[in-house]
């Protein structure tokens, strides 16, 4: 039980990664704050997470929920040990087919509201703290029509070494996962509504050396562990869960010979 008697927040936890880190983190002792915009779904997570889950409703792009979201965890827990800043959309942005609206949008959710979250939560925390940002192997991958998810997937990395180093002299460490394709519902949201996540897995196979998305529980499980103190001595890292696909490219079954 790695996290008896501590309090964490996992933005977007009602849904996918963070709803298996939630459950992982409760599982282990903890009491974990989630968040979503969707009402119905908070509630629902919060029903199968059990009286250690607090619900709060909250639309992260918007300060005023941001700072709500810590004054209600305040209130609740008193103070914060871990935040999982996992919130995050995707959504296509071609050249010559996107307007401002549009980019501006996911760089708000996955960039701006990330760093108000880390802000907002931080006079909760102390010596001790764990920090852990969401992001993606599509900062590096040049897929087409994806430069706003990907540039944000991009800043998450570098945004993360920075609040290492502002927040190193507090004791509070702050570290990346790095999801591959991985089964959760982004990939059947918004424009991608209609899509199946077999379909999705079918597509996307062929250029994974595992040939399968990751589960929830594979990318919330190392998430848990740069949060929890086995971690004590890593701070400005990053663990890649993508069944090879950014280390070893070439493994995937599309250049396998035979
Ligand atoms: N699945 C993948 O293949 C994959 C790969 C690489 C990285 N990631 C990253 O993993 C993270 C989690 O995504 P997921 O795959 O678990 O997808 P998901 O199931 O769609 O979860 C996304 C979560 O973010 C919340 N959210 C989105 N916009 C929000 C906003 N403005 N304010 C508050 N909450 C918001 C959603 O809640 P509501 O719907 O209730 O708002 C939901 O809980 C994201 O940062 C994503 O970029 C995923």
């Amino acid at each position: 039980m790695r996290f008896t008697g501590k309090t964490a927040l996992i933005t977007g936890g009602n849904s996918g990664i963070g709803f298996a880190a939630a459950k992982i983190l409760i599982a282990e002792g903890a009491r974990v704050a989630i968040t979503g915009r969707d009402g119905a779904k908070l509630d629902q997570a919060v029903a199968e997470l059990g009286e250690n889950a607090l619900g709060i409703r909250a639309n992260l792009d918007n300060e005023a929920e941001v700072d709500s979201m810590a004054a209600q965890i305040k209130a609740k827990f008193g103070s914060l040990d871990v935040v999982f800043a996992n919130a995050g959309i995707s959504g296509p942005t071609p050249l010559g087919g996107t307007t401002a609206a549009a980019f501006d949008a996911i760089l708000r959710t996955n960039l701006t509201a990330v760093f108000l979250t880390v802000q907002a939560a931080l006079p909760l925390m102390s010596a001790g703290g764990a920090i852990v940002l969401n992001g993606s192997v599509m900062r590096e991958l040049g897929a087409s029509g994806t430069a706003a998810y990907s540039a944000t997937k991009a800043g998450i990395t570098e945004m993360a070494k920075v609040f290492a180093s502002e927040l190193i002299e507090r004791g509070i460490r702050v570290n990346t996962v790095i999801p591959g394709g991985t089964r959760t519902p982004i990939w059947t949201r918004g424009a991608r509504a209609g899509a199946t996540i077999d379909g999705t897995e079918q597509a996307f196979a062929p250029r994974i050396p595992m040939a399968r998305l990751a589960t929830p529980e594979e990318v919330a499980t190392a998430a848990v562990f740069l949060a929890s103190t086995d971690a004590s001595g890593i701070t400005a890292a990053e663990i890649v869960v993508d069944g090879g696909t950014i280390g070893a490219p070439w493994g995937g079954p599309m250049f396998r010979k035979g």
